[in-house]
């Protein structure tokens, strides 16, 4: 077998669209072998770890990984839904695609965004977005602090004057989230979308920071971008700040190609991207490292619709896709773009977000179908 890929369906609707998946990846016939690992809420109530350390294991033996979705829940219904004998023990509940992206340096999390022809839930049609996020570090880089340790607000007081607002406000009373960027964390997540359009022949890379507030960490990013643009003289450059361009890709998405920003900002465009062009049915998401990454559609368990085979397999198989692509498989990449494509376009087997009434299987199976006529075709 050319190659392992690790397969994570874990909970809810997770394990649907993974089995569509399967469906596809079978059709395709990549040369894979797939090794199933445990994870999510049943093995946090079972053994009190939702990402057990033989996951972790079976993760570092394979290539890459595709992941369904998981259940998360508050602090207080976590620890209520623990087998009794874990009760009590000090246990805590973490995400585990977080702890993913961080045990693997996952650091460019890209979504694409395109609007397929004939998609009923198309924003506008003419949309081709990519966002590149910045995965590890930022304002989700977990430094936080409640209330503020007493020797940090001294330091911060001595040295800088704009803390001084703070000074009588009492401790217990301040909380702290630290928006930490780093050279390398810029440079690599910019260069990434940069080697992604020169690669993909996309016009342009546009930042999305906020230098004019946040002088030292957007500064930095943007700073960054300029002299990394520099080398690529035929992809245009431009930058835009958070929230204008919120209101920009609402009024011309059309004209933006690859977005690039970091870890906050880029889940928020993200989101916003998703949405222009179906939503969670659609939206996939690749983690990318130098070494490892993993593939997972965006939307989450779904527990409502658990089982039912309901939702839209769509964002899962684009995650398939981006997970070939990764692979270097780009003939089988293009063509399952094709088959999703043609499948949207025809639109008699779609599910119930996009008006139809067919199930998950169902459409993965006319993708899969559809696939297979392209190879043909194609020789
Ligand atoms: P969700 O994404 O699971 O579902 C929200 C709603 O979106 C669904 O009820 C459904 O109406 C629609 N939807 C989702 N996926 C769809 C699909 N493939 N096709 C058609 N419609 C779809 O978000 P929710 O309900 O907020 O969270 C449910 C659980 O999932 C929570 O425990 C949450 O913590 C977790 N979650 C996990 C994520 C992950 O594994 N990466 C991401 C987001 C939420
Ligand atoms: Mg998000």
């Amino acid at each position: 077998m050319k190659y392992k890929i690790a397969v994570l369906p874990g909970d809810g609707v997770g394990k649907d669209v993974i089995e569509a998946a399967r469906i596809v990846l079978d059709a395709i016939q990549l040369d894979a072998e797939y090794l199933y690992g445990d994870v999510g809420w049943e093995f946090w109530c079972k053994e009190g770890n939702p990402l057990p350390e033989r996951t972790i294991e079976l993760l570092k033996e394979t290539d890459c990984c595709l992941f369904g979705a998981i259940t998360s829940k508050p602090k207080e219904e976590a620890e209520k839904e623990l087998a009794p004998e874990l009760k009590g023990k000090g246990l805590t509940y973490f995400s585990p695609i977080v702890a993913l992206r961080q045990l693997f340096d996952l650091y460019a999390n890209v979504r694409p965004c395109k609007a397929y022809e004939g998609n009923p839930l198309n924003y506008r049609d003419n949309i081709d977005l990519i966002v590149f996020r910045e995965n590890t570090e930022g304002l989700y880089s977990g430094v936080e602090f409640h209330p503020l340790p007493e020797e940090i607000k001294q330091i911060l007081l001595e040295k800088h004057p704009k803390m001084k607002k703070f000074e009588g406000v009492p401790c217990n009373e301040i909380a702290l989230s630290c928006r930490i960027f780093t050279l390398n964390g810029c440079k690599r997540i910019i260069r990434k979308a940069f080697e992604y359009a020169k690669e993909y022949g996309k016009k342009s890379v546009t930042v999305v920071e906020k230098p004019n507030v946040l002088r030292e960490t957007s500064g930095m990013m943007v700073r960054e971008a300029r002299k990394i643009a520099e080398e690529y003289p035929d992809i245009e450059y431009g930058e835009a700040n958070i929230d204008a361009m919120c209101m920009w890709l609402l009024k011309n998405p059309e004209k933006y190609s690859v977005l690039v920003s970091s870890n906050m900002f880029g889940d928020i465009i993200s989101d916003l991207c998703a949405q222009l062009v179906g939503g969670l049915g659609f939206a996939a998401g690749a983690n990318i490292g130098d070494k490892y990454a993993i593939f997972e559609p965006v939307h989450g368990s779904a527990p409502k619709y658990a089982g039912q085979y309901k939702v839209n397999p769509i964002a899962a198989l684009q995650a398939t896709r981006l997970m070939l692509e990764w692979l270097g498989e780009k003939e089988k990449a293009e063509r399952l773009d094709k088959a999703i494509a043609w499948n949207i376009k025809e639109g008699k087997v779609k599910t119930y977000d996009m008006g139809g009434s067919s199930s998950t299987l169902d459409v993965a199976r006319d993708i899969a179908e559809k696939y297979k006529k392209l190879e043909i075709e194609e020789g």
